[in-house]
C-alpha cells in the first residue's frame, strides 16, 4: 500500500471536493443538522480559485496508490485568543473508503511539518465534540483538548472543541521555511538559516 502526501494543485479540485463531501457525509451524519448543505461550501470552481491564490494557507493531498483520497489545509490560527506563532489545521478530510489506512496520520504529520517549517510553535484545530472518531484520531496524533469550545452556524451550531499541540523547535528555522508560502521567515529564522549555510 503506497501513501504519498504532496502539495495540491488546481487539477486536484474535483477530487478534493469528492473526498471532502464523502468524508462530511459519513463523518458528520447525525451530528451536523441536515439543513446544512456541504455542497454550498465545497464547490470545485471556488476551490480551484483558492488553490490558484492560496494566500496564507497551504493545501495538500494524500494519494493512496496514486489516487487522491485525503486533503488537509493549514494556515495561521484564526482564533482571536491565539498566542503569536500559532498555526491551525483549517480542514482535514479522508475519503471513507480509505479510513483507518493511515492517510489521516500522514496528512497530520505533513501539516505539522509545514507549520513547524514556517515558524509556528504550536498548532490548533477545531473538531466536533460529538464525533468520537475524530476525537480518537486527533488524540492518537498527539493533540490534547485545551478547554475552548465554540458553535458556528456553518456547522449548524454543533458544539466544536479545540485541540492543541506544541510543535517541535527542531523544525523552526528548517529548510522548509525558504519554500513555504505560509509566512515570510522572521529575522531570527533568517539568522539561523544564514548560520546553517555558513557551516555547511
Ligand atoms: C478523522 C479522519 C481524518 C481520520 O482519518 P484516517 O485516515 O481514517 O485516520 P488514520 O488511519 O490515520 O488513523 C490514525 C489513528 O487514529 C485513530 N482513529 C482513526 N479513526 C478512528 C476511529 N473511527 N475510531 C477510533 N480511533 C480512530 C486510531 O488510533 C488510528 O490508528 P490505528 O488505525 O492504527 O488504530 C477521517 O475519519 C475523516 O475524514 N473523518 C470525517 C471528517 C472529520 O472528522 N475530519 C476531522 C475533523 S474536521
Amino acid at each position: 500500500m503506497t501513501i504519498a502526501v504532496r502539495a495540491a494543485t488546481t487539477d486536484d479540485a474535483d477530487s478534493i471536493v469528492e473526498v471532502s463531501l464523502r468524508a462530511w457525509e459519513e463523518g458528520f451524519r447525525g451530528i451536523v443538522p441536515k439543513r446544512i448543505d456541504p455542497r454550498q461550501a465545497w464547490n470545485p470552481e471556488r476551490l480551484r480559485a483558492r488553490l490558484r491564490e492560496p494566500g496564507e494557507t497551504e493545501h495538500s493531498v494524500a494519494e493512496l496508490e496514486g489516487r487522491v483520497m485525503g486533503y488537509v489545509v493549514v494556515g495561521p490560527c484564526r482564533d482571536h485568543d491565539a498566542p503569536a506563532r500559532t498555526g491551525e489545521i483549517w480542514a482535514l478530510y479522508v475519503h471513507p473508503d480509505a479510513w483507518r489506512l493511515g492517510l489521516g496520520r500522514a496528512l497530520v504529520r505533513h501539516a505539522f511539518g509545514e507549520l513547524g517549517g514556517a515558524g509556528f510553535r504550536a498548532a490548533t484545530l477545531w473538531t466536533l465534540a460529538e464525533s468520537p472518531s475524530a476525537r480518537a484520531f486527533y488524540e492518537a496524533c498527539g493533540l490534547a483538548r485545551d478547554g475552548a469550545s465554540q458553535r458556528r452556524e456553518a456547522l449548524g451550531s454543533s458544539l466544536e472543541i479545540r485541540y492543541r499541540i506544541a510543535l517541535s523547535e527542531r523544525r523552526v528555522g528548517g529548510r522548509a521555511v525558504r519554500s513555504c508560502r505560509l509566512c515570510l521567515p522572521s529575522l531570527e529564522q533568517l539568522y539561523v538559516l544564514s548560520q546553517r549555510s555558513a557551516l555547511e
